[in-house]
């Protein structure tokens, strides 16, 4: 039986593709290539390029290959972008999800890892958040994978594995897949842009927060650990488990000045700053809490310095400084 990957062409669901073969699962992955990387595949691997609300499409998929459990990746990410294009969220994100779940009930399918969000949390009340802390989203992506998680709940004999991911960073060691998106707006990948040669300096967005050195905090965590907890949840379902919600992250935050000393230290040069204005929506602080994941899911991050993690992502970005050559 295969493991349906939705999105798993993308950054985190191509990493989590990734383990899943290194466990001897079966993978079987749709994506749109949207946002993803053909490349970012093993050629063993089963790609169907479609799009997740094209229900034929699904239906052909249930039916070319038996499908046990379904990981879910494939959304919209970009907090910005959302602002100013709610209805494109709520299309590809909540209606995907509509489409997703009729055909999991059409086929008997009955497990489902999905990919959802910090965001979902919106500015907290406290440090760290855990998943009981109240969710009131503050912008349009984090809305929409808060209802993804609402709609699931509600599904009749469907059991689940919510993972609310933080800053999710690095790559696989070997360097063979990586972060690569067109428009890129995270903070690791931008800083290392720098010492690259494909940007002057880097921005920081805002310096006058409540925070020790008046820049945004944030858990960074990586990506392989994500893989990890995936793979871990999509067990503890199959030894019937009880649907939940998960926070992942590593319970330390660091600031964006901190982040950029951290790269400086794994490149070694002298990155260049800017001072800029605040952005939209930015919470001063995410740090998690997820002791729950490590007792429930018997989730142990590997990766816990920061260093370490943005080493990973410079390994990846000094080899492909353009990204997949399918670009
Ligand atoms: N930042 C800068 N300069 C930049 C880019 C980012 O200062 O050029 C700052 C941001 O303001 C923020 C921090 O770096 O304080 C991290 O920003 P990212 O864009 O890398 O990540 P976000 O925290 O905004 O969002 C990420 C994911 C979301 C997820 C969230 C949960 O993109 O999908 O983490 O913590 F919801």
């Amino acid at each position: 039986m295969a493991i349906l990957v939705c999105g798993g062409a993308g950054y985190i669901g191509s990493h989590t593709v990734y383990k899943l073969l290194k466990c001897n699962e079966e993978a079987v992955v749709i994506d749109n290539l949207q946002t993803g990387h053909r490349a970012a595949l093993k050629s063993s691997v089963r790609l169907y390029e479609d799009d997740i609300r094209n229900a034929a499409a699904l239906e052909k998929i249930f039916t070319e290959n038996e499908i046990e459990a379904v990981i879910h990746f494939a959304a919209n990410s970009i907090v910005g972008e959302s602002v100013q294009k709610p209805l494109k969220y709520f299309n590809n994100n909540v209606y995907g999800m509509q489409v997703l779940l009729e055909t999991m009930e059409k086929f008997g399918v009955d497990k489902i890892v999905f990919s959802s969000s910090a965001a979902t949390y919106g500015e907290p009340k406290k440090i760290p958040i855990e998943e009981t802390d109240t969710t009131a989203p503050t912008n349009p992506y984090g809305e929409s994978k808060l209802i993804m998680e609402r709609m699931i709940k509600w599904i009749p004999n469907l059991r689940y594995v919510s993972l609310r991911y933080f800053n999710a960073a690095g790559a696989i060691e070997s360097g063979e897949i990586g972060e690569s998106h067109k428009i890129e707006t995270h903070l690791i990948p931008l800083i290392l842009q720098v010492p690259l040669g494909k940007r002057d300096h880097i921005t920081i967005f805002g310096d006058d927060y409540p925070t020790p050195d008046g820049t945004c905090i944030r858990d960074y965590i990586h990506v392989l650990d994500l893989a990890d907890a995936h793979i871990l949840a999509l067990n503890y379902l199959r030894n019937g488990g009880k649907s939940d919600i998960f926070n992942l992250g590593n319970g330390t935050g660091f600031s964006v000045k901190e982040i950029i000393t951290a790269a400086e230290k794994v490149v070694g040069k002298k990155i260049k700053t800017e001072i800029g204005t605040r952005r939209a929506g930015d919470p001063a602080q995410l740090i998690a809490s997820s002791d729950k994941a490590k007792k429930i899911l018997k989730w142990t991050p590997q990766f816990s310095d920061v260093e370490k993690i943005i080493a990973t992502a410079w390994n990846w970005h000094k080899n492909n400084p353009e990204g997949y050559k399918d670009e």
